[in-house]
């Protein structure tokens, strides 16, 4: 604890001489999320990102996201904790095997998830989150043909919702499918009263159980204003932080994962690879820094700047 206030003391000293700003994903660990100047959802990171006035921009979430706001502000330097946050999403889309599979489909729109790295995302016509990704897709003409990339459960999610055709590329998150529907069956009995929340990113017969689906900043949302008490959360457990700090009075479960006493599943590992030590150390160095090939990063940019666009 004694150390944990000291390295606090440290990032908000560092923040002001080097005009930086800290910005955080809920997935982070509760130490890092609480010394963070804004902590969002992968759109709303992004926004903060193309927002802000600070030099710096120390991103505390995994690399794509540093990475997108590198893109977003090449003249500013880029930090992050731990370079070797992934995200095993972004990894399940290697470019050349994408680009082998957007070029085998000219007439198609390539819709990436922003869970993916620049070479994809220059690869591609248009970036989405899950909070936007209805929105993206109704903004592509109607008898277009569409890929969309890496997350087959959002993919799945979206196609359903909007009507949509959708050639899928097979990705998934190693958090996300790993809920286990028996067990939240289980509690839902004990609980009755509870609300299921869960990410676009989980599995059919999981969303099948949600009360409500939604990006990070939707689901801590409803927690606001649902009138429920209880809620089982299926996704990343470090959001859980923020929806007790929201509502004090309300009870939040974690959704049990399948693996026989798997206490840490629902942890991201690359998320909580950034630590509050590592945080204040990446400040003092200003290193590890993102950096881009620039023609790389051009490419990339439009189809980021095309989301930001549709809003
Ligand atoms: P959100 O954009 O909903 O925050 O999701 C990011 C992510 O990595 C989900 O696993
Ligand atoms: Fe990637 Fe899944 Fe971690 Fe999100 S939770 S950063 S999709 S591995």
């Amino acid at each position: 604890r004694g150390s944990e206030a000291r390295l606090a003391g440290e990032i908000e000293r560092l923040k002001g001489e080097l005009n930086a700003v800290v910005l955080a994903h809920y997935y982070q660990e509760p130490g890092v999320q609480d010394v963070a100047d804004y902590i969002g959802d992968s759109l709303g990171l992004a926004r903060e990102a193309q927002a802000t006035e600070a030099e710096v921009i120390v991103f505390c979430g995994v690399h794509f996201m540093a990475e997108t706001a590198k893109i977003l502000n090449p003249e500013k330097t880029v930090v992050l904790p731990d370079l070797e946050a992934g995200c095993s999403l972004s990894d399940s889309c290697p470019p050349e095997e994408f680009r082998r599979f957007v070029e085998a489909r000219p007439d198609h729109a390539v819709v990436s998830y922003v869970n993916t790295s620049a070479a994809v995302k220059a690869l591609s016509d248009v970036i989405c989150t899950s909070s936007n990704a209805e929105r993206v897709i109704a903004s592509i003409p109607e008898g277009t043909p569409i890929i969309f990339g890496p997350d087959r459960h959002l993919g799945r999610y979206v196609a359903k919702k909007t009507g949509r055709e959708m050639v899928l590329w097979p990705g998934s998150c190693i958090v996300h499918v790993q809920f286990s529907e028996k067990k939240i069956r289980q509690l839902k009995v004990r609980h009755p009263e509870a609300e299921v929340l869960a990410h676009p990113e989980c599995e059919d017969r999981i969303l099948a159980l949600a009360d409500h689906v939604g990006s990070t900043t939707a689901l801590l949302e409803r927690t606001r204003t649902s009138p429920a008490q209880e809620f089982i959360v299926a996704t990343e457990t470090g959001i859980i932080h923020q929806m007790k700090k929201a509502s004090p009075e309300k009870r939040f479960i974690p959704a049990p994962g399948d693996g026989p006493g798997c206490e840490a599943c629902s942890e991201c590992p690359h998320m909580r690879r950034n630590t509050l030590e590592k945080l204040a150390r990446c400040m003092r160095d200003l290193a590890p820094r993102i950096e881009l090939d620039e023609s790389v990063r051009l490419r990339a940019l439009a189809p980021i700047e095309r989301m930001l666009e549709i809003g």
